[in-house]
């Protein structure tokens, strides 16, 4: 038997789909990449925004097709979306199965459970679970780069955001089961790995002898082996300690490359949103980033149109976008999510032309910043680590510098997996183009 999974939403999810394939393997799954030879067709969703949402009501419209031209094919919801809809996705009767992100253990019940008239579902959130003994099914297309994750769930209530509903209380994974993955991927060749987490300065784990927080847990992955990159996100600005920034600075081969979402310039709507900082905090964040790694690369999540957003906060927004000069952003415009505090309390009052005017004001400013950020990078000597064929030139090889920006350069002698120092000769706003 086969299982099909196409995954939405962010690296956990990817990450969450590669423990389901895991799991799925002890039902007597195997993977394929192909929908029509599958006998398991799963989505895994995220529910941060409506348009996500909305894209995959049309992908469970194509599975449905499948349903009905291949008796037996069984077609389930799992990840963010289930959690949020439940039985409003079962009542569709056009799927078998709803598992939320805690309950992927118990898929092989479930799916052994289901008949033509009962489906089955599982949507119990949990205190504890973080899969720490499941070893994922890499899903990586070169057996290079690999996600561990590190912590689950997320206790922070940002007042726009689904996540602390649909994923639960923060969990933090026990330390040694994350160094024990670590070393394992890298002993199979990986050389780099991505330690994920809503918020992962947040991390924190204890045992009867030992404490280990987000700067500690850094140091120890540092450590298996000096050619390991060692990548993490996402970073929340009010957490980010001096800890972690000092220990990044310390380990060459931690990547230096930190994505800490702003969501706004204004210290007015940063409160309606509950981020618990300021515009003054986080400048003072990024200055502290800035003086101890003077080249680390910064990315951000921006959110045009929240809640009572005034044209004077979307100044502050754009302001704080010029005096920082992220390398990239992710911009979005405010999507008002069912159930959040912002939904319940506050009035979704920004007109949906005006939020996009906006966000195309952000996009284009961000858009000359990454240009220029780029251009501030030639005649530079970076590292990269080869991951493959440039996609626009073939020809060309492409890999990430350690800030995360993405390079082309002749293929010579290299090959994937080789590290390189290349030199910046030329650019456009989201590669570097080597020698
Ligand atoms: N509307 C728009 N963007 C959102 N994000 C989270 N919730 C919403 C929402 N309701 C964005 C934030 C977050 C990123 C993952 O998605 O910028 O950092
Ligand atoms: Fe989407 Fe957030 Fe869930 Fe990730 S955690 S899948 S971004 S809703």
């Amino acid at each position: 038997m086969k299982a099909y999974i196409e995954t939405y939403g962010c690296q956990m999810n990817v990450n969450d789909t590669e423990v389901i394939f895991a799991i799925l393997e002890k039902a007597g799954y195997g993977r394929t990449e192909k929908m029509e030879e599958a006998d398991l067709i799963l989505a895994n969703t995220c529910s941060i925004r409506d348009n996500a949402e909305q894209r995959i009501w049309g992908r469970i419209e194509v599975f449905q097709q499948q349903r009905k031209a291949r008796p037996g094919v069984l077609v389930g919801i799992v990840g963010c979306m289930a959690e949020r809809l439940k039985d409003k996705l079962l009542d569709t009767r056009k799927v078998d199965l709803v598992v939320g992100p805690d309950a992927y253990r118990s898929l092989p019940r479930l799916l052994a459970a289901i008949t033509p008239d009962q489906p089955q579902m599982d949507v119990l959130l949990s205190r504890d679970e973080t899969y720490a003994d499941i070893t994922p099914v890499r899903t990586d297309k070169n057996g290079l780069s690999a996600f561990i994750s590190i912590m689950r769930g997320c206790n922070n209530v940002c007042s726009y955001c689904v996540v602390p509903y649909t994923r639960g209380a923060e969990r933090s994974r026990d330390a040694h089961s994350i160094v024990r993955e670590a070393c394992d991927v890298y002993q199979k060749g990986y050389k780099e790995v991505t330690l994920l987490g809503q918020n992962v300065d947040s991390y924190l784990w204890k045992s009867e002898t030992e404490t280990v927080n987000f700067a500690g847990l850094l140091a120890r992955v540092a450590a298996i082996a000096p050619d390991l990159r060692v990548r993490f996100a996402t970073s929340h600005p009010k957490d980010i300690s001096d800890e972690v920034i000092e220990t990044m600075a310390a380990h060459e081969n931690i990547c230096k490359h930190i994505h800490l979402p702003v969501q706004s310039g204004s210290t007015r709507l940063l409160e309606k949103m509950r981020r618990k900082y300021s515009r003054e905090w986080y400048l003072e964040r990024v200055a502290k980033i800035r003086s101890l790694i003077p080249d680390c690369g910064l990315t951000t999540d921006v959110i045009a149109g929240f809640c009572s957003e005034t044209l004077e906060d979307h100044q502050d927004t754009l302001s704080l976008m010029e005096e920082v000069g992220f390398d990239w952003a992710f911009m979005f415009a405010y999507s008002d999510r069912p159930g959040t505090l912002a939904n319940r309390t506050m009035a979704d009052d920004v007109p949906a032309a005006e939020k996009n005017r906006r966000l195309n004001e952000i996009i284009e400013l961000q858009n000359r910043k990454s240009l220029e950020r780029y251009r501030a990078q030639i005649g530079k000597q970076v590292q990269v680590l080869v991951e493959g064929p440039s996609k626009r030139n073939p020809a060309q090889l492409c890999g990430r510098a350690s800030n995360n920006m993405m390079c082309v350069f002749p293929a010579g002698k290299l090959k994937v997996g080789d590290y390189a120092t290349v030199t910046v000769v030329d650019c456009t706003s989201a590669t570097l183009i080597c020698e």
